[in-house]
């Protein structure tokens, strides 16, 4: 039971191809002392099984590495990769907020506060008109319900707005699979949570592939909430950019998880479209298993990162998104070169 300590920075998977002018960044993992049950580990460790991690049963404790410390914060926010938890609201054990138990499938087993203190960059959050508001729900994409209905969205962006006031260099990305009808919902939902004063405004994004703002400028600016709609109107009615205009992004899902192959989904340009200049690798199962997605995503996300690279003009994926993050960075990386 000797303790071990192994920090992946996860350097490996592009060693071969880094060169002058490129960065990696990681993430970081311990694998700590055997366990049975969560209660055995040491408070912020739990404990897991990963059979082609390692063996038997470990407390874990994923980290997130500072990419804007671990690099610097001087290149444009494009040439960074940043940890994109998929469904990040759909949280196992959150409460049900309605009057009835919730049917429905969770993607991530901790809550947003936590998935951003790890590391986490962006968050993929499904919005709804629920109960006279806006909730985070998982749903038909029409209609949420009270029994996929997660929590209002209020509360998950006043923890967002916690956490970028308490870490005034740190940028978060929300992209948002937008079901909202009611005018200006989403712009009340910022206003109301306090996040309005860290909006990057759409004006400010590069429309034909040219390199974002740098980093430091958008942290010295104080421009460090970048929001997308999946809803293309609301980019003139509300000035929430729609994501497919600066984004492209391929195919979620288990069509997307075929090796080798990396295509854009349908709303997506081609990802050779080097006219947006963000590129977004979806690397999850089409129904979220924690178990699964701890294989699925060791040597898979990896692969799927170099198969999209290439499918995307040599371009690195900007944001990694996946279901149970602190599973799969167990031997897996997010890792990003830049030329
Ligand atoms: C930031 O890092 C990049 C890449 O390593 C380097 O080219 C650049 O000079 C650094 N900038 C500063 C201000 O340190
Ligand atoms: C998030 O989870 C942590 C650990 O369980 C808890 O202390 C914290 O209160 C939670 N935060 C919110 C906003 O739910
Ligand atoms: C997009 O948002 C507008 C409100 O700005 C709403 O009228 C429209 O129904 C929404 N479209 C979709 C597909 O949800
Ligand atoms: C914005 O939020 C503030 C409270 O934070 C509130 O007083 C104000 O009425 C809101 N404005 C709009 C347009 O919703
Ligand atoms: C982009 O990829 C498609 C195939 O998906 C190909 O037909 C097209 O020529 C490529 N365009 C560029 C500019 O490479």
């Amino acid at each position: 039971m000797g303790l071990r300590s192994s920090c992946l920075v996860v350097v490996l998977l592009l060693a071969a191809s880094v060169g002058a002018g490129d960065i990696v960044t990681g993430f970081c993992v311990q694998l700590l002392e055997e366990c049975s049950a969560d209660s055995d580990c040491q408070a912020g460790l739990y404990c897991f099984s990963c059979p082609l991690g390692f063996s038997g049963s470990r407390c874990v404790r994923s980290t997130g590495t500072d990419l804007f410390k671990l690099v610097n914060n001087s290149l444009p926010f494009n040439k960074y990769a940043f940890l994109t938890t998929h469904n990040a609201f759909a949280i196992s054990g959150e409460p049900s907020h309605t009057d009835v138990p919730r049917v429905t499938f969770t993607n991530q087993e901790d809550n947003v506060t936590q998935q951003l203190n790890n590391g986490v960059r962006a968050l993929m959050l499904d919005t709804y008109d629920f109960e006279g508001g806006i909730w985070l729900c998982h749903s038909d994409g029409s209609k949420c319900y009270d029994f996929t209905a997660f929590e209002p969205a209020i509360d998950t962006m006043r923890e967002i707005e916690t956490f970028l006031s308490a870490n005034p260099s740190e940028i978060v990305t929300l992209i948002l699979e937008d079901y909202v009808e009611t005018p200006n919902g989403l712009k009340k939902l910022f206003n109301d949570s306090g996040l309005m004063k860290y909006w990057f405004p759409v004006s400010n994004m590069p429309q034909n592939g040219q390199d974002w703002p740098l980093v430091s400028d958008m942290v010295a600016n104080n421009q460090r909430l970048i929001i997308f709609s999946s809803n293309k109107t609301k980019q003139d009615t509300e000035g929430i950019a729609y994501q497919w205009k600066y984004m492209v992004e391929n195919q979620y899902g288990d069509d997307g998880m075929e090796e080798g192959k990396c295509f854009n989904r349908e709303e997506s340009a081609p990802l050779n479209d080097t006219t947006k200049s963000l590129v977004l690798v979806n690397y999850f199962s089409t129904i979220p298993i924690k178990q699964t997605a701890c294989e699925e995503n060791s040597g898979g996300l990896t692969s799927m990162l170099n198969t999209c690279h290439g499918a995307a003009s040599n371009r690195w994926a900007n944001f990694v998104a996946v279901d149970f993050y602190k599973v799969q960075v167990l031997h897996s990386v997010y890792v990003i070169a830049i030329a």
